[in-house]
């Protein structure tokens, strides 16, 4: 009998509350009409979108992330952007470090042991602050935040009233 898909997960970087608070300042200025922002609390920068999956594949996945052995790094949060298609607007680097792209590919690698078959479109970091945003806003000059990462998360996304929390339920350090 199948497993029951009834987790939704993904894997991510997870800002604290400090880094959350100036990203919050940071956007104070940014003008979004008529767009749905995400709340403060849910930001994150995806590694991996699982999707819905089992308990079992979870602990397959859990188990493979434990093994990645990848280094923490900075990252400066300095530029902002927007996907057309999706309508999102969000935060991002202007030159992401190696380590990032270290990270997310050894962390792919690992999960591919279970039944997750990575992206197989190029990794494009970045954390969305806003949806369906019909028009981005004007360029503004975005000071940079550094974020020191030292670990990753695995994140279950949990349907609520009025749409989605994010709950961590596992972390991982990074050396
Ligand atoms: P997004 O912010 O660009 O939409 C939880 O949904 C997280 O996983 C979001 O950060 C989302 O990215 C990312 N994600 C990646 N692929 C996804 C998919 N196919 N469906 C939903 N979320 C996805």
């Amino acid at each position: 009998m199948r497993e029951k898909q009834d987790l939704r997960l993904f894997f991510a970087l997870w800002p604290d509350e400090s880094m959350r608070e100036q990203v919050e300042n940071r956007l104070r200025p940014v003008r979004l009409e008529n767009c749905r922002p995400v709340p403060r609390h849910n930001w994150h920068m995806t590694l991996h979108f699982i999707g819905n999956t089992s308990h079992v594949e979870k602990n397959c996945l859990h188990r493979q992330a434990k093994e990645c052995r990848a280094e923490g790094f900075d990252l400066s949060i300095d530029t902002w952007g927007y996907f057309m298609r999706p309508k999102v607007f969000w935060l991002g680097c202007e030159d992401p470090p190696p380590a990032l792209f270290d990270l997310q590919t050894d962390l792919g690698k690992k999960l591919s042991q279970c039944q997750f078959r990575p992206e197989s479109r190029p990794y494009n970091p970045h954390v969305t602050v806003a949806r369906k945003v019909r028009q981005p806003p004007e360029p503004t000059l975005l000071l940079p935040i550094e974020w020191r990462v030292d670990r990753f998360v695995l994140v279950e996304s949990v349907s609520v009233d009025g749409g989605v929390r994010y709950d961590v339920i596992e972390e991982y350090g990074l050396n």
